[in-house]
């Protein structure tokens, strides 16, 4: 009962105190708990920064990954957005942090996910000799990663076994490789194809023509054969100076 009689001044004082200023961000899309902020490739983000309380006069300043972003002077003062439009592969994992210029430990900042599905979408015609080697890759890098990557020939999956296919994936590629062609087996159209987080399946295919077997010019034993004839022809000219020489004398 005693509490109810305080001065008005005391719960004044009490409010003024607990009021430690702070700012915070709000962004569309919104943060998840973690302060990160999910965005596809391309779209956009909008980030608000905002004084709480009544200091709304307190000059603000971006950061992105530590570096200042430029902003008008009248978007500092109390109230500051910035806009990351379109949204491209190296913002992901990028902060953007939000400080109070009088006093910088008061601070925020969220993190971009950037998600995107394989850039998966061109064909290629290739051209292989008959039992050379065939090398078929596409890059399948994405965010999250792909949950599924398979080859096909002319439709039908790919046979590893029986076909002398070998085929390897990490998370940025996936390779099919043939390591001496023949054009019964191996001729047609390939499509290698990934399975993005969305749902989305993306593909790229292959035309590849098997070619007749060229006669490949023995390059190696040429080159060392004109060497040896250089070297004969240079010695001979050198002994031959010498006896020029002799006889000038
Ligand atoms: C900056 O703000 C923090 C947190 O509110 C506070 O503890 C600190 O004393 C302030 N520093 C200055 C120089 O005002
Ligand atoms: C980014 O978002 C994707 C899709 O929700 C999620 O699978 C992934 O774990 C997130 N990555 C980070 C670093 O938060
Ligand atoms: C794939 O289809 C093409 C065109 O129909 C055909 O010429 C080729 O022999 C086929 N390849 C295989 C391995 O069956």
């Amino acid at each position: 009962m005693k509490v109810m009689c305080r001065n008005p001044l005391f719960y004044v004082v009490l409010y003024c105190a607990a009021q430690t200023l702070s700012i915070n961000i709000e962004s569309n899309p919104t943060a998840n708990s973690e302060s990160v902020i999910e965005v596809h490739l391309e779209k956009s983000v909008s980030l608000v920064c905002a004084v709480d309380g009544t200091q709304a006069d307190e000059e603000l300043v971006w950061l992105r990954n530590n570096a200042a972003v430029l902003l008008k002077e009248e978007n500092k003062k109390g109230r500051s957005s910035v806009c990351v439009t379109p949204v491209l592969h190296e913002d992901n994992g990028a902060t953007f942090t939000c400080y109070m210029v009088r006093n910088s430990t008061i601070r925020t900042s969220v993190t971009l996910n950037v998600t995107y599905c394989p850039n998966l979408s061109e064909s290629e015609d290739v051209l292989v000799e008959q039992e050379a080697g065939l090398v078929l890759q596409c890059d399948i890098l994405a965010n999250p990663p792909v949950s599924n990557v398979s080859w096909t020939l002319n439709g039908s999956t790919v046979d590893l076994f029986g076909g002398g296919f070998s085929m390897t994936t990490d998370g940025s590629t996936t390779q099919l490789r043939v390591s001496s062609v023949e054009r019964s087996l191996h001729e047609g159209t390939y499509q290698c194809a990934a399975d993005c987080f969305n749902g989305e399946k993306r593909n790229k295919r292959f035309h590849v023509t098997v070619t007749e077997k060229t006669f490949k010019f023995p390059l190696m034993p040429m080159i060392a054969g004109l060497v040896v004839v250089g070297l004969t022809a240079l010695l001979a000219v050198l002994s031959r100076w010498k006896k020029i020489t002799k006889c000038c004398k």
